[in-house]
Order: structure tokens, then C-alpha cells, then sequence
């Protein structure tokens, strides 16, 4: 069985982890401190040497990303990390900053050098209040304690940083969305080119990173690239955080190499619910197509995934067993994808609502086989042809399921609902016998 390997996680059992003593003790700012007495191009070049990759979704190389911006050009750069968090079933984050802050604000510290960026700003998901004030916590200790502000660490560095707290959007998630919102705009996904790196916020050169993908340097920095690429795979180096719930005995963070199958993260999290079999789950959170039992054995590295027909996403891995109904959980997720839609393109404002209609008609047994069909070409319709990601995440878990899970689409017709519910089936009966 491949072993856990605790690193962002190591100390999380720890009653005082996420106070600054505690993150001290471990070594805490050590790496930002040796960071700043190097030249901020070998920062950089360190970070594109370890492979670490985006852990926000689309896994871009991390040190790349930051190799991006111009560099002698006279103009305010800035870093943003992406605390978003709400893709449904993504839940890797919030632990992390409510076990850790500290570690995202190294991060920063880390980044925003190496990049020349002298404000930092982290936008974080407004519903989360208790993780809000935790953040706002450890930003306050980390400015007591010289980390944050004029001159940090006497290096003659100065880094202001910033918590905002959005309202709670899913589309604030989106890059360009997020810079919109942090700008005071309504969070809306911009047109690219320009790219963030070019003219992101206040038109500035930006990187935006996820709090994972930053909260990962200071590892790096301390212990070397060669040590972070020797876990993983190939082109998927390092260790990250794989999100297990639903229909999981030990649901939680498993901070795991990438290239780790669910068959042995299930292993570690004592199995499928007693008595009960994997049905479906997704990889990456619910943009990402489901997969089946049979892809257990999968590398869940972003090369492995993609060739067995999905995406590594956020590594949300949702379990769902026996019980749970394909057409019902699908449609969830598609009244979701309806509610967040920002409303600025046509195929997805419109495509989603119709998606929700005709799959609510569906699972309560009153459409026709064509209907499936219908939904296919919604789905063609609004995949590729969306301004945003957020349109062709939505698609993903329809035309997933409809693959995998035809025939018990077409259950749902001929029970008049859903075949695992047994009060469906009598009423469907009832109302054929015209009783
Ligand atoms: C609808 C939508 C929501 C997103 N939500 C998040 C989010 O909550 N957190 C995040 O880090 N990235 C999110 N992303 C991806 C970001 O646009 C961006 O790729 C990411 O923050 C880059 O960070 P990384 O390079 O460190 O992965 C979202 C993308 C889309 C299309
Ligand atoms: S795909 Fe959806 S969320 Fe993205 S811009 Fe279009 S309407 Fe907005």
C-alpha cells in the first residue's frame, strides 16, 4: 500500500497548530527567511524545478506561472491566492487554512519576492466565517511578529497583505471573476487576452495561485526541489491533498503523492460504508467527469486521469454507492451549476436552466428516451461554446453519467421515477392501472 506523506498536513493533530508558536516550532518561517537572502530568479527557478503544479484545478506549472511576469517594468506586481473554495465536493482548502494559516502566509511571503510584489492579497469565500477570522488572526500575529509589513525579516523586503472576503459566488473562483470582484466589480469572468500576468489586477501583472499551490512552497524552499519531485509521478511531482467524502467510512485529508489510486486511498480510509459498493465518483470535484468501479485503479496523477477520460480537478474525490441515485445526484449538481451561472454568456445562462428542465422531468419519471438525447445536444452546445469553465464543468457530470449510466436513465422512465425508490414504483403502478 503506497503511505500517506504528511507534509502541508503534518501537524494538523496538533491543538496549537494554527497559532504562529506552533507553526514556529516546526520550522515555521525558517523558508522565508532563507528565501529572502536568495535572488528572487532562483526562487523562481527552484519552484520550476521541483514540478509543482496549480492545485487550484487546471495543474499549470507553478514556478512558470511566476516566471510570467515582466520583470524591470517599472509597475506594482501583485500576488493573489485564490480561497474560493466552492466547487461542490472541493473541501481541501478551508481545513487547510483553519489547521495551518500560517503556512499560506510563508507562502506569500515566498512568492510575492519572488515575483517583486509588494501587496498580496488572499480572496477567500465570504460564508466561511470561522475560517475568515482565523486567517485575519494569523495575519495580525505574522505583522506583530516583523513576518508581514516594512522591512520583513530585516531583509529590507516590504509586503503588505491583504485578507478580502468575497460574497460567496462560485464564479469568484474563476481567475479573472475573482480580480473583478476584488476590484469592487461584479465578479464576472474577463475576456483573455490580456492574461492576469500581463494585466491583472489594477491592470497590473498578477499571479493568482490557489492556497494549496502556495501553501506548498515553503516545503520546497526548505527542503529542495529534488526532494519534493522525488514523490509522484513523471509530470505529476509531489505530495498533495486528496478530499475523500460521501459513502467513505473515514472521510477527511489524505495528503498522499499524486499518482496514488483510489483503490489504496480507500484502503487508508477504511473502504466503502459497511455493507455497500462503489457506484460512482468523481476525481476532481463535480466539473470533472464521474467515474465507475472500474477505474480504481487509476493513477490519480493529471496525466492518468485525463487518458481514462476526466480531470484531476481539485482532487475532491466524492464516493457514492449503491444507494445513491445517478439521475438525482446529476441533477444536484446541474441545479447548481444553473444557480451560479454569472449570467454573461448565452449557452450557459440559457443551456443550464434547460439542462435543470428536462433532467428534473427525467428523474421524476415524465420524459421520454429523446430527452436524453436532447440533453447530449445541450450539452454539445454548451461545451467549447462558453466564455468560461464553469459552462463546460457543467456539461461534465450529464454526458459522464449518461455514458455510464444509460440504462438506468431509461429506468426512471419506465418505473415512473426512481427505480431505487420503492414509493415511486407503486405510484407509477397506481396511476397506469388508473387507480
Ligand atoms: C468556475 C470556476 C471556479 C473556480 N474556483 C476556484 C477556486 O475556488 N479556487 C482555485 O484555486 N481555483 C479556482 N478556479 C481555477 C482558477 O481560475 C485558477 O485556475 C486557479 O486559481 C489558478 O491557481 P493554480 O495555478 O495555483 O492552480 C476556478 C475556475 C473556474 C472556471
Ligand atoms: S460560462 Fe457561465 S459562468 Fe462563465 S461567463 Fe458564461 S455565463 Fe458566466
Amino acid at each position: 500500500m503506497t503511505q500517506l506523506t504528511p507534509v502541508l498536513s503534518a501537524h494538523w493533530d496538533e491543538k496549537d497548530s494554527f497559532t504562529i508558536a506552533g507553526y514556529k516550532r516546526h520550522g515555521g518561517y525558517d523558508a522565508a527567511a532563507k528565501a529572502l537572502k536568495m535572488e528572487p530568479d532562483a526562487v523562481i527557478q527552484l519552484v520550476k524545478d521541483s514540478g509543482l503544479r496549480g492545485r487550484g484545478g487546471a495543474g499549470f506549472p507553478t514556478g512558470m506561472k511566476w516566471g510570467f511576469i515582466p520583470q524591470g517594468d517599472n509597475k506594482d506586481h501583485y500576488l493573489v491566492v485564490n480561497a474560493d473554495e466552492s466547487e461542490p465536493g472541493t473541501c481541501k482548502d478551508m481545513p487547510l487554512l483553519l489547521a495551518n494559516p500560517h503556512v499560506l502566509i510563508e507562502g506569500c511571503i515566498i512568492a510575492s519576492y519572488a515575483i517583486r510584489a509588494k501587496y498580496a492579497f488572499i480572496y477567500i469565500r465570504g460564508e466561511v466565517t470561522h475560517v475568515v477570522r482565523r486567517v485575519q488572526q494569523a495575519i495580525d500575529d505574522a505583522y506583530a511578529a516583523g513576518h508581514l509589513g516594512k522591512n520583513i525579516f530585516g531583509s529590507g523586503v516590504d509586503l503588505e497583505l491583504v485578507l478580502h472576503v468575497g460574497a460567496g459566488a462560485y464564479i469568484c473562483g474563476e481567475e479573472t471573476a475573482l480580480l473583478d470582484s476584488l476590484e469592487g466589480f461584479r465578479g464576472q469572468p474577463r475576456l483573455r487576452p490580456p492574461f492576469p500576468a500581463i494585466a491583472g489586477l489594477y491592470a497590473r501583472p498578477t499571479v493568482v495561485n490557489n492556497v494549496e499551490s502556495i501553501a506548498s512552497v515553503p516545503a520546497i524552499i526548505a527542503h529542495g526541489a529534488e526532494w519534493f519531485s522525488s514523490m509522484g509521478t513523471e509530470k505529476s511531482k509531489g505530495m498533495t491533498l486528496y478530499s475523500l467524502s460521501g459513502h467513505v467510512t473515514n472521510p477527511g485529508q489524505f495528503e498522499a503523492p499524486l499518482g496514488i489510486t483510489l483503490r489504496e486511498l480507500l484502503e487508508i480510509s477504511g473502504g466503502v460504508r459497511a455493507g455497500h459498493q462503489l457506484k460512482f465518483w468523481t476525481p476532481g470535484g463535480s466539473s470533472t467527469p464521474i467515474f465507475t468501479s472500474a477505474h480504481l485503479d487509476t493513477p490519480l496523477d493529471y496525466e492518468g486521469v485525463s487518458a481514462a477520460g476526466s480531470m484531476l480537478g481539485t482532487k475532491a474525490l466524492q464516493i457514492f454507492d449503491e444507494t445513491t441515485c445517478i439521475v438525482r445526484a446529476v441533477l444536484r449538481w446541474t441545479e447548481f451549476y444553473k444557480h451560479e451561472s454569472c449570467g454573461k454568456c448565452t449557452p450557459c445562462r440559457e443551456g443550464t436552466w434547460w439542462l435543470v428542465q428536462i433532467l428534473r422531468d427525467l428523474e421524476s419519471g415524465k420524459g421520454s428516451e429523446a430527452d436524453l438525447e436532447k440533453l447530449l445536444d445541450l450539452c454539445d452546445n454548451i461545451m467549447g461554446r462558453s466564455f468560461c469553465a464553469l459552462g463546460d464543468g457543467a456539461t461534465s457530470p450529464i454526458t459522464s453519467s449518461i455514458n455510464y449510466f444509460r440504462e438506468e436513465y431509461i429506468a426512471h422512465l419506465t418505473h415512473g421515477g426512481c427505480p431505487l425508490d420503492p414509493h415511486a414504483a407503486t405510484v407509477f403502478a397506481s396511476a397506469k392501472a388508473g387507480v
